[in-house]
């Protein structure tokens, strides 16, 4: 896209300015935080000063062996008990998780003090399975309080836990499983989704089947108590245990939280990436808790009194920083809701919101627009009050922007558009609220300490500020940042740092960390985010790699080859489209797509779901053979065509466009 292409699609915006009632209470209200933390590293220490150590460390930040960064260095913490022990004093009877099920009947209210006991207790039973320190445990759990505790009981004792969305099928949980040659999984029988409650301890079972590592013991909580396992779950004899039962054994116990070093892996988190199986992004203990507390406090505006609410999963990296580490070790109130927004009705999020009176928010584009396709008249029923509004994972289209401004913010609260990623522990760039003017579409500029620039595809520096578009890279370390992708240093250096950094050099500042992202830095210093500009999809705000869909499709023996298109969606941001050929001698059939769709959800899950597999007889490939996807996102979208000229055959791309579009 041009310059000037780019300026008709996006438009210049007007700024907003935060709301009075916002800026006189905000965290983060003198400008001088931006200075304060231009001196690097030391800015970070302020950071690293929000959390209770148990050594403190000798060196704030050591670059000498680039791209390995370490922060904190000789530090000791343990990240349970920043989370929970160190707030019982003063707020023990405070509630730290507030949980409500679709069936609204169905709330807990956990203060630290019973979260306190639950970690511990639960963190005994681990031991007792043999769970020792840096062993990786896999859990595969949805919205249920029983996730954030068993990840801070794995914490307790400095076992990296490996959370695996629910949502992911039994094949995505064994890869996951062996690439950690995890052997204990913590699963449920299961939990509900609009009504419904789904069996989800199978996806252990078959993952173990499927996984080259043994598997030794399947941790099954109940989401009714022991007695009413799921009627179709079935527990192995010598591998599965009850965690309610196991845990009688350990009621009132107590366990010491292990003094972990500040590089001591806290957990890993999976990506999807574009080549191959997906990344373990490694997160250490004291920068990432640091990094994530920092920004809930300065970008969130997190209080200890408040009721925080964000609506994603802790399934993915969202959840683990915002909303279990970065609120819990400020000591605030964090919501968490199991199942669909919709379920039991349309009204739910807000009817939540009045009843729990939550003072900030914190949700997905996708959700934003979803709410936005439902109508404000659903909303106006409820009498809620947010100071502040947070958006994360997609670029926010102006009016979308605008209607949550409008009809959830009502005007006076500040919406806070966040740009971060898996990798980077904590948001990168987006303001602090009450020291930036908000602009809609627009992430805002980079957070205290953190250096953004652009650079073109050669990985010369873009001027900064003038309003190019380019390659997204942060220039300078910072404490959230992953450590390395798990046991494989060699990946974590071709992914992030190779394409733009001078890779001979000894010296940190020679090394830039590639985001993947393009974005355009306006002329007002603030960042646009384009989006992906690698093979991975952002699907309703899960980053998908095109290469696993492709994969999974390639699976059908029916299927000879398949390239997957990411096609833009009103709703969910993108979709893929699989365009497959089938190989000689087979009918291009209904059974053959639905091989294709139930392959991707078998490999991925039903998030990953195609909008559509399109048959095609031929797919547009260059004289050495490479598949230009290039050309079928423009077919998915009905964009014109670009270059064709260094195609084998030319004329493919016009056959498949007649086959989507028709003549
Ligand atoms: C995209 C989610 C535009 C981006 C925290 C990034 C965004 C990927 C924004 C990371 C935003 C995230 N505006 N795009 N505010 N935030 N992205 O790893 O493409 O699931 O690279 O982390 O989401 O997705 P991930």
């Amino acid at each position: 896209m041009t310059d000037d292409e780019l300026e008709a699609k996006l438009g210049d915006r007007d700024y907003y300015r935060p709301p009075a009632k916002f800026v006189g209470q905000a965290n983060a209200s003198d400008p001088a935080i931006y200075d304060q933390f231009d001196e690097f590293p030391e800015g970070f220490e302020a950071y690293a000063e929000l959390l209770d150590w148990d050594e403190y460390w000798d060196e704030t930040f050591d670059g000498s062996n680039p791209p390995f960064f370490e922060w904190f260095v000789g530090g000791k913490l343990n990240a349970s008990y920043n989370c929970v022990d160190r707030h019982l004093d003063e707020r023990g009877d405070q509630t730290a998780l507030l949980w409500e099920s679709e069936d609204t009947d169905e709330r807990r209210r956990i203060a630290y003090q019973d979260l306190y006991r639950e970690i511990n207790e639960v963190a005994a039973a681990l031991k007792d399975l043999g769970v020792e320190e840096d062993d990786v445990v896999t859990l595969h759990m949805p919205m249920l309080p029983e996730l954030p505790i068993t990840m801070l009981a794995c914490a307790r004792i400095g076992a990296p836990h490996s959370e695996v969305f629910a949502g992911f099928s039994a094949d995505a949980l064994a890869t996951r499983i062996d690439d950690t040659e995890s052997d204990i999984v913590v699963t449920v029988d299961g939990y509900y989704r609009r009504g419904e409650f789904l069996h989800h301890k199978q996806k252990a079972d078959q993952a173990v089947e499927m996984a080259e590592t043994d598997v030794d013991d399947v941790l099954v909580w109940t989401r009714h108590g022991p007695e009413n396992l799921h009627e179709e779950a079935e527990m192995e004899d010598g591998r599965d245990i009850l965690a309610e039962e196991l845990l009688e054994d350990f009621q009132g116990a107590r366990v010491d939280p292990v003094s972990r070093d500040a590089e001591d892996p806290l957990f890993l988190m999976y990506t999807s990436g574009t080549t191959g199986k997906p990344k373990g992004c490694q997160h250490r203990t004291g920068g990432y808790l640091a990094y994530a507390t920092g920004t809930s406090k300065y970008v969130l505006d997190i209080k200890p009194e408040d009721t925080y609410w964000c609506a994603a999963d802790i399934g993915w990296i969202t959840g683990h920083s915002y909303i279990v580490y970065g609120p819990l070790s400020l000591g605030t109130t964090s919501v968490m809701r199991e199942g669909a927004p919709d379920a039991p009705h349309k009204g739910v999020i807000w009817e939540m919101a009045e009843r729990y009176d939550v003072d900030i928010f914190h949700t997905s584009p996708t959700a934003v627009r979803m709410f936005m396709k439902w109508g404000e008249e659903i909303v106006e029923n409820y009498d809620f009050d947010f100071r502040h509004l947070t958006t994360v994972g997609e670029p926010i289209q102006p009016e979308v922007w605008e209607w949550y401004y409008e009809h959830i913010g009502g005007e006076d609260a500040v919406i806070v558009d966040t740009w971060w990623q898996t990798e980077t522990g904590g948001h990168l760039i987006t303001n602090l609220p009450a020291l930036k003017d908000m602009k809609p579409g627009s992430a805002g500029i980079p957070c205290p300490g953190i250096e953004a620039g652009l650079v073109d595809d050669q990985g010369e520096e873009i001027e900064p500020a003038t309003g190019q578009a380019g390659n997204l890279v942060i220039k300078r370390p910072w404490p959230g940042m992953l450590q390395t992708v798990y046991g494989d240093d060699e990946r974590f250096i071709e992914t992030y740092w190779e394409d733009f950094s001078d890779t001979e050099s000894s010296d940190w500042s020679d090394w830039n960390y590639k985001a993947g992202d393009g974005a355009v830095h306006e002329t007002d210093g603030y960042f646009r985010i384009l989006g992906r500009l690698d093979d991975v999809m952002n699907v309703a705000g899960h980053r998908i790699g095109t290469m696993e869909l492709e994969s999974a499709a390639a699976e059908v023996s029916d299927v000879a080859e398949a390239a997957v298109a990411a096609r833009e969606h009103d709703q969910k941001g993108e979709v893929p489209d699989v365009y497959v050929t089938v190989r000689e001698g087979v009918e291009e059939s209904d059974g053959v797509r639905s091989a294709i769709y139930e392959a991707i959800e078998d490999e991925i899950g039903a998030f990953a779901r195609p909008a559509n597999v399109i048959f095609v007889d031929e797919l547009p490939k260059t004289r050495s053979g490479k598949i230009m996807r290039r050309l079928l996102e423009e077919i998915s979208n009905d964009e014109s065509l670009g270059n064709t000229s260094t195609l084998r055959d030319p004329s493919v791309p016009e056959q498949i466009r007649e086959k989507v579009h028709g003549e």
